[in-house]
């Protein structure tokens, strides 16, 4: 997958790029790219915001600054989904991960201040994602949250000893919650590991981990 970022704070990327799983898939089923939207603006002295028509708190992302970005790299609005992270969006979820995880590329435009002129989503956007109903400062945290979850779904991104597909919100999990996880030691402070564990015997544990992933999913 080829994966672009948007962004006016490229180097925030840093950690995420160095720990798996996204280190894991970079160069291989992953090409990250992350690109500056003041490296490509038209405007003097990089500026990439202005005030609000109609006044109002804060700055907003110029439609033209992103326009540009899109310009320098695609030679215009790319054919792919690109992808506006915006509270106001549709909110991410595991089907929306492995829907998107089916793409062979994808953008995502993060913005700061008081978000995107609409016409950037309107027009240069394909979609436009919420990664949940609250408010960040910028869209830095929604990409590397969607980078993750979705590096976590390309070839090679796991270990063999790690399950993709048996987790929370899998089809695997009918969508539910995944059941309890216990380690050693078998006891401690009183807290004991369910006996069933511990038993050996494969099909009382899978019908114990069912009841439980069920027991814990809501309706
Ligand atoms: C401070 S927020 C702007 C909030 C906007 N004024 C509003 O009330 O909806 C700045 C930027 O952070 C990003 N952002 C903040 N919260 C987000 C969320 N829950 N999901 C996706 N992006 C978010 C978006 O790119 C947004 O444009």
């Amino acid at each position: 997958m080829q994966l672009d970022v948007f962004t006016l704070l490229p180097h925030a990327f840093g950690w995420l790029t160095e720990q798996r799983p996204v280190s894991s898939v970079l160069g291989r089923s992953l090409d990250l790219r992350l690109f500056n939207y003041r490296d490509s603006t038209p405007l003097r002295a990089g500026q990439v915001d202005d005030d609000p028509y109609g006044g109002g708190a804060g700055m907003v992302l110029r439609v033209d600054v992103v326009a540009a970005a899109l310009d320098a790299v695609y030679g215009g609005v790319p054919e792919h989904r690109v992808i506006a992270l915006t509270p106001q969006g549709r909110q991410l979820d595991q089907p929306t991960v492995e829907e998107l995880a089916g793409e062979e590329r994808l953008t995502l435009l993060s913005s700061r201040f008081e978000g995107f002129d609409e016409r950037i989503v309107t027009h240069l956007a394909s979609d436009a994602v919420s990664i949940g109903p609250y408010i960040l400062s910028g869209g830095e945290l929604p990409a590397m949250v969607m980078v993750d979850a979705l590096a976590r779904r390309l070839p090679g991104a796991l270990g063999s000893e790690e399950s993709g597909l048996v987790e929370s919100f899998s089809v695997a999990l009918d969508g539910g919650l995944e059941y309890p996880h216990y380690t050693r030691p078998p006891e401690f402070r009183g807290w004991s590991v369910p006996d069933v564990l511990l038993s050996g015997d494969h099909g009382r544990i899978e019908q114990w981990r069912r009841e439980q992933s069920l027991s814990r999913s809501p309706a």
